[in-house]
């Protein structure tokens, strides 16, 4: 089994975020605006084919984990075609996905079938009326059917809340109370500057501090779990509880120090770290009919010039700049 690349400075790389497509069916106002964002023209995403391809040539240099995202993943088409021929491939042993649950439902048992280990589903309320005003779409009842048929079916479930002032902070307990009854991971994120319309938050009022304070008032014997190798979220529990509660400081901590993760975006653009704008157009490389050992030596290449704590130079460029970018092109 082929060893993990470690990179120019001593990290490993094992993990491939794959956006499967730019699309998605919701409208989350922290991830685009009302219209939407402005589409890839189909012949501008991968297809399958090429991300077969790549997905292989990349478990030959050590990548053993892939998370589908998106957009949303079950927007594209076939996506159980892609998945079922995902999983052939030697050396990819955990495929995960993240998914707002609106057409999921339908797939569970497939998933099960095909041994997909976790699932984490993006829910930022237990309140239909504040879903609708969140998403902008009427869909909170299948998310929730979604939910508990991930619960019943064994798969490995984690609900990402992105945590947004005056909009879902009364919703952070409710949130975490599912933890009780379920072996699930509740996390809370500190919401990121990516909602398309490059909207800059000069401060961000919901702090992981302030997270960890709001979870203490209610649950004062919480406590701190130990952290798992590579996790962005720090893991707490109520004694008791089936379930963790986790927080994800994805904007005032920095994960660089041990970022284990590439990403391959919906249009095929290689980013070695979140906040690159791709370093590598691997669409255009396979379009233009590079064999696949000239596409591992590009692959290899990138992994040795990998930026050290991108997260520092963008906290700087943000304080001139606000982003435009979308976290549905990015994939989170
Ligand atoms: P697993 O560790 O495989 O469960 O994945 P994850 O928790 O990183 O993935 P998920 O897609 O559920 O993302 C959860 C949140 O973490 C999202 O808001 C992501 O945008 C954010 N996130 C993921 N990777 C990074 C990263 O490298 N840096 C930062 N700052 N945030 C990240
Ligand atoms: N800040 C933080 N997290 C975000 N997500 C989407 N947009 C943002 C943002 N601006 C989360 C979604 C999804 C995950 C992939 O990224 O909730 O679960
Ligand atoms: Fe869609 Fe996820 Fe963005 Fe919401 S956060 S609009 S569900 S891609």
């Amino acid at each position: 089994k082929p060893k993990a690349i470690i990179d120019n400075h001593g990290r490993p790389v094992n993990y491939l975020r794959l956006a499967v497509t730019d699309r998605c069916n919701l409208r989350c106002f922290y991830c685009m605006p009302e219209e939407g964002i402005h589409y890839l023209p189909k012949k501008e995403l991968l297809t399958y084919e090429e991300m077969l391809r790549l997905c292989q040539i990349l478990a030959s240099l050590g990548i053993n984990k892939v998370r589908i995202t998106g957009g949303e993943p079950f927007v594209r088409k076939d996506l159980l075609y892609f998945l079922k021929n995902l999983r052939k491939i030697k050396g990819i042993d955990k495929i995960s996905l993240t998914t707002n649950g609106v057409l999921t439902y339908d797939y569970i048992p497939d998933l099960v079938e095909l041994g997909i280990s976790m699932v984490n589903l993006s829910l930022d309320t237990l309140d239909a009326e504040n879903f609708l005003r969140i998403t902008r779409r009427n869909e909170f009842e299948k998310v929730m059917q979604t939910f508990y048929a991930l619960v019943e079916s064994g798969i490995s479930t984690k609900i990402n809340t992105v945590v947004m002032d005056g909009k879902n902070t009364e919703d952070l307990i409710p949130l975490a109370q599912l933890t009780e009854k379920h072996p699930v991971s509740v996390r809370f994120i500190e919401e990121m500057p990516f909602n398309g319309e490059g909207n800059h938050y000069a401060t961000l009022k919901w702090s992981h501090h302030k997270i960890l304070d709001t979870l203490r008032q209610a649950y004062p014997n919480l406590q701190k779990l130990p952290v798992p190798a590579h996790s962005t979220a720090t893991l707490y529990q109520v004694p008791g509880f089936q379930g963790n509660i986790g927080i994800i400081a994805a904007f005032s901590r920095t994960f660089c120090g041990t970022c284990n993760r590439i990403r391959i975006t919906a249009q095929g653009l290689l980013k070695t770290c979140l906040y690159d704008e791709g370093v590598l157009d691997l669409k255009q490389v396979m379009r233009s009919g590079a064999n696949d050992q000239r596409l591992e030596e590009t692959l290899i290449h990138a992994f040795r010039h990998r930026a050290k704590d991108g997260f520092e130079a963008e906290k700087q460029r943000q304080s001139n700049h606000p982003v435009k970018e979308s976290m549905s092109t990015i994939g989170g």
